[in-house]
């Protein structure tokens, strides 16, 4: 770990060295460190380096924007020098070592560079490795170890207050937690933190308020602001949550408080594994599989979208029979950010749906497996298996859609920015017929790791083991690329110039263009943080957008689903039964054709996933309904004997179409 300290010195000296002289010069140094195999070193070493790399990042920055080089520089220097001390471990001093310790040695003690100094012990009270005590005629003991406030501020979405909260263990470690000041500041909330090792008990819970209280009194003016995130993704336009680590100028500032356990658990996933020269093994296998590599690019793109504003969601899908390399293809997407446990189950509807799109801001969202929803169990279940699926599609995608209603909690009011990456045996595209998702919606058919079933084998094997060992290096080079000044707006002309490239055929074509200049900018910027680039990914992402294009006429597939539902329910009445089926009559057949009753022909669209009037629309424009005198589709039919029923005509060439004959 020294080593790779020392290094990281000398790149900063030899960066601030170069830019007395020559600002770009310092530029293409410092881009040759972070981009240069030395990285991967500062990636495995301890989480306090990871400040000095974010210093680094911060030099870069103000080099770019060409203001005061040296002046920056010497301040990252600082800033190191403090990492390095705080490497080595500063202590507490013991109570019979000598004198207790001053407030500011416990945050220094806790990589608090920047805290306050002085930073005032309230009157009365003295802290130590001991804990707290109030001094007076005869001590008494507050609690048994440190506990201290380093920081303050507000979540900037909801406006709520937190006070960053620090703790150490009886082991010697601190733990830093930034809770609700509402929480931290009652007898009752406040003792929840002993689940985390904090020493509060029942009994000594008040006077530990009181003891924080007076601490936060006497230094809140000098406190450190605290920037409190509750999500990842990019965050005042220059900052970037990757999971707990910020990445951009002034990292120490943010910190994460997910909105809920099942969020804080998946961020935990992402972090950086092994070496970036072991993942880049991986990848030279994947690379010659383009339909299992762009997993990686689209993997990568959600986090684009953070600075490319123009770029939509989407969803992209690996269908395709078992043992093709689909889940591998979801693992290699996953090690772009973290382990493959980033990877969730379609089934697991309550995490899934928890973290949700809404979570995995500017992250991909990976679902594994749609049959998890769609096979066994009754028709009921897999309905609504197929709406949790479309309504899924519809959030992660921001296609306009119908999403109330959705049975999993998806209805969340935060904004949404991910692509969904998907897994299925069939296309979970054609679950919905609303045209909508479809340009948004890559689906990538066959076997990822090819058909030749050796070299697939070898490729599953060579990548499944690679991304368990080695993983979250590409999407932190991207993101520390990005933060860097000047980059994003490079991006954002990548993109602008591979729009109007693919900016040609059909409407729809037209559409997905946006997804396939969205794979594009991801590939160039991959490369630009280097990623040997795969060659064959364009052609794969237009081949999957064509898959779209083919399937879009979905309301002659509506048609035969609700014919072949109603016929299967019993729910087509021949003239002659008497009894009204559950759930009511669909249909009457006629010599010609059949006559449709409106409520429940709507009501089961809606349940197949289709919109009922527009698909209605669709059915009459295509002439497959007779219409009345003054042009309405609806009209006044007779079924089952009864008279006055709201519905629709469906003439010959809508009855063929609804028996698949044409
Ligand atoms: N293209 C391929 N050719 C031959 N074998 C393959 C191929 N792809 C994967 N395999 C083998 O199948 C195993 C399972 O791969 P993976 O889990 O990615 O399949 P999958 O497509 O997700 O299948 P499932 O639909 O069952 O989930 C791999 O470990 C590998 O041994
Ligand atoms: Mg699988």
């Amino acid at each position: 770990m020294p080593d790779a300290l020392d290094r990281l010195r000398s790149a900063v000296r030899d960066v601030s060295e170069a830019a007395r002289t020559d600002n770009d010069k310092a530029r293409d140094l410092w881009r040759s460190y972070v981009l240069g195999a030395w990285t991967s070193d500062v990636g495995e070493l301890s989480a306090s380096l990871t400040q000095a790399q974010a210093a680094l990042s911060g030099l870069g920055m103000a080099g770019q924007a060409g203001d005061g080089w040296s002046t920056r520089a010497k301040e990252h220097a600082a800033m190191l020098k403090q990492a390095a001390k705080d490497a080595r471990g500063l202590r507490l001093v013991d109570a019979d070592e000598g004198e207790p310790a001053t407030g500011h040695d416990v945050l220094t003690a806790l990589r608090c560079p920047d805290a306050p100094c002085p930073y005032r012990i309230p009157d009365g009270y003295q802290l130590s490795r001991r804990g707290v005590v109030v001094v007076g005629e005869t001590d008494t003991v507050v609690c048994r170890a440190p506990i201290v406030i380093t920081g303050s501020g507000e979540d900037a979405e909801s406006g709520r207050r937190y006070l960053r909260l620090a703790w150490m263990l009886p082991g010697g470690g601190w733990v830093v937690r930034t809770v609700e000041r509402d929480r931290a500041m009652q007898a009752r909330t406040i003792v929840e933190l002993s689940a985390d090792g904090a020493p509060v008990t029942s009994v000594n819970a008040s006077a530990v308020v009181l003891w924080l209280d007076a601490l936060e009194a006497d230094n809140a003016a000098t406190m450190d602001p605290v920037r409190v995130v509750r999500r990842s993704g990019w965050v005042d336009g220059t900052t970037y949550m990757l999971g707990e680590e910020a990445i951009g100028p002034d990292p120490d500032r943010y910190t994460l408080e997910p909105a809920s356990d099942g969020e804080r658990q998946w961020y935990r996933e992402i972090q950086r594994g092994g070496t970036w020269a072991g993942w880049l093994e991986g990848w030279e296998y994947a690379k010659r599989h383009p339909k299992a590599a762009i997993a990686v690019y689209a993997s990568v793109a959600p986090a684009l979208r953070g600075v490319v504003p123009a770029m939509p969601g989407a969803c992209i899908e690996w269908s395709g029979i078992t043992s093709g390399g689909k889940s591998v293809s979801m693992d290699l997407a996953a090690s772009v950010w973290g382990t493959v446990d980033l990877v969730r189950r379609w089934d697991t509807t309550g995490v899934g749906a928890e973290v949700g799109a809404a979570a995995a801001y500017h992250l991909p969202l990976m679902l594994d497996d749609t049959k998890a929803l769609l096979s066994g169990g009754n028709q009921r279940r897999k309905d609504s298996g197929a709406s949790t699926i479309t309504a899924t599609i519809y959030l992660a995608t921001g296609s306009k859609g119908r999403l109330r209603g959705s049975p999993t909690g998806l209805r969340e009011q935060r904004e949404v920015s991910t692509w969904l990456l998907s897994t299925s045996e069939t296309p979970s595209v054609d679950l919905a017929s609303d045209v909508g998702i479809r340009p948004r919606t890559l689906t990538m058919i066959g076997r990822p790791l090819g058909d030749d079933a050796a070299t697939g084998e070898l490729a599953a094997t060579m990548i499944g083991a690679s991304v368990r060992e080695h993983f979250g290096h590409l999407g932190m080079r991207v993101v520390a690329w990005l933060a860097m000044d000047g980059n994003a707006a490079q991006a954002r002309a990548w993109y602008r110039t591979h729009l109007e490239a693919a900016s040609h055929g059909s409407a729809v074509q037209r559409r997905l263009s946006q997804l396939i200049a969205a794979i594009a900018t991801s590939v160039d910027v991959c490369e630009a943080v280097g990623l040997p680039r795969c060659d064959g990914v364009m052609n794969e992402a237009v081949d999957a957008a064509r898959y779209s294009v083919r399937s879009a006429d979905t309301h002659a597939a509506a048609l035969m689903a609700l014919w072949g539902l109603a016929q299967a329910q019993g729910r087509v009445c021949d003239g002659t039964t008497e009894r009204t089926p559950p759930g009511g009559w669909i249909a009457e057949e006629t010599t010609s054709g059949a006559r449709l009753v409106a409520a429940t022909v709507h009501e089961e669209l809606k349940r197949l996933g289709h919109d009922p009037s527009e698909t209605v629309d669709r059915w009459r424009a295509a002439g497959w309904l007779d219409l009345t005198k003054s042009g309405n589709a609806r009209s006044s039919i007779t079924v089952a004997r009864a008279r006055g029923v709201s519905g629709y005509r469906l003439n010959a060439a809508g009855m063929s179409v609804a028996k698949g004959e044409k």
